[in-house]
């Protein structure tokens, strides 16, 4: 009796619990979804909940295409080689004559250019341009504005034909635009969207981009007229070797003398021409998207002179996915941008508020004379001969 009392509890309660296993967890309605699963069902499994899975079974779903061919529909299923091969950039892909970067489908390196563009690239970029400023600012604390040492003579001497001012104020504008505008473009998710909003930074980022691709070309037209124009007066000499032995003056002890040029300006006219045509060609690649890679070739290069090794990088990588090309280009582009901006702001500042009688060169093009003694001596020495003035020292000197 109590044998058959235990046989019977144990049958109930095996027979229950294997009920219990097999029962079909609720269903939601997937009339909407054609039997897929719905969001219902992947919040509840998200939850811990048993969900129906038929939909997800390989053996009900498909649309019958070999899973080792081509790339076929298959509906639900997960093809674990399939996309092996398309993270890896394997897969045979047949795509429509969209260009090289239509068959890559998975390019996991955009995380690491995403986190990089907007965290230490913006940030330390910011830093760079604050930082100038504040040097600046502690600068003319300290050294105050550089004056005209001497008495003004009343006369002038043409610095630059109006053709020189016009090329200098196309570059000018053309980078200050460029400038905001980039920065618009870079920091706008991080910094402006929290503080305008999306709808007014829709508007705003619409605009910059707009400006930022047609003014590019200002700045290109710009940079060849004054290269042209000026280059001649910017190859180094001697002269520059006297002027950076006396730190070009700037603390006091008389201005060493130079050409039409000193060797700081020099400087920053190679600045602009070597960083502004690198910040043009990275930006015509990215204005004309995949057409012009150029990160790959230049990583084989610097691989086969052995440089990022030496600086303990190892190899760099040389494939390349063709968005890649495009991260690489973006990086560089505001990278070098970001130097010459802070290099620029300086070259503001000394052209305006820091020295006395610069502004005038390119204003109305005619300085004091006396201002340009004291800063390119040797300058007003050519100008005077080429008038037909005996240099100082030699002959009568003209009637002033
Ligand atoms: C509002 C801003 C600017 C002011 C007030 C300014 C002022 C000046 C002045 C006064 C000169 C002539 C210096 C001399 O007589 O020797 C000059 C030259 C020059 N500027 Fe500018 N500039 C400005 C913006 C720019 C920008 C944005 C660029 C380039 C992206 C630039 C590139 C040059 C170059 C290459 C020279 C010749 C080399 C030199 O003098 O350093 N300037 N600028």
């Amino acid at each position: 009796m109590l044998r058959s009392l235990i046989a019977l509890l144990l049958t109930v309660t095996f027979t229950s619990f294997v009920s219990a296993q097999e029962a079909t967890p609720p269903t939601s309605d997937r009339s909407a979804t054609g039997g897929a699963q719905t969001l219902e069902d992947i919040l509840a499994r998200q939850r811990g909940e048993q969900v129906e899975s038929t939909a997800r079974d390989p053996a009900t779903l498909g649309d019958g295409a070999p899973s080792s061919g081509q790339l076929g529909t298959l509906g639900g299923v997960s093809d674990a080689e399939m996309w092996s091969k398309v993270r890896h950039d394997t897969a045979n892909i047949t795509a429509s004559n969209n260009g090289p970067a239509a068959t890559v489908l998975v390019q996991d390196r955009g995380m690491w250019w995403l986190t990089f563009r907007e965290g230490p690239l913006l940030t330390y970029g910011l830093y760079l341009l604050g930082g100038t400023i504040i040097l600046l600012a502690v600068f003319l604390l300290i050294r105050g504005r550089i004056r005209i040492d001497g008495a003004r003579t009343g006369r002038t001497i043409e610095r630059f034909k109006a053709i020189e001012r016009f090329g200098h104020w196309l570059l000018a504008g053309s980078f200050i635009l460029l400038g905001i505008t980039g920065l618009v473009s870079l920091a706008g998710r991080k910094y402006l969207i929290p503080t305008f909003g999306h709808e007014s930074f829709a508007v705003l980022a619409t605009w910059s981009k707009w400006i930022h691709n047609n003014v590019s070309w200002a700045f290109m037209i710009a940079l060849v007229m004054i290269f042209v124009m000026w280059v001649i007066h910017n190859l180094p000499d001697r002269t520059d070797i006297k002027w950076i032995l006396k730190g070009g003056g700037i603390f006091g002890g008389g201005h060493p003398p130079a050409k039409k040029f000193n060797a700081g300006q020099k400087l920053i006219f190679w600045s602009v021409i070597v960083l502004g045509t690198s910040i043009s060609v990275s930006g015509l690649s990215l204005l004309f998207p995949f057409e012009m890679p150029m990160f790959a070739v230049t990583f084989e290069k610097l691989n086969a002179f052995g440089i990022p090794q030496a600086l303990g990088l190892g190899e760099l990588r040389t494939a390349l996915a063709p968005h890649e090309e495009m991260q690489y280009a973006q990086l560089w582009h505001a990278i070098v941008s970001f130097v010459l901006m802070a290099i620029i702001i300086a070259h503001i500042y000394i052209g305006s508020v820091g020295m006395e009688g610069a502004f005038d060169a390119m204003g109305s093009g005619e300085v004091e004379e006396q201002w340009a003694r004291e800063h390119h001596s040797l300058w007003v020495e050519e100008v005077r001969e080429r008038e037909g003035v005996p240099r100082r020292g030699q002959g009568s000197q003209p009637a002033e």
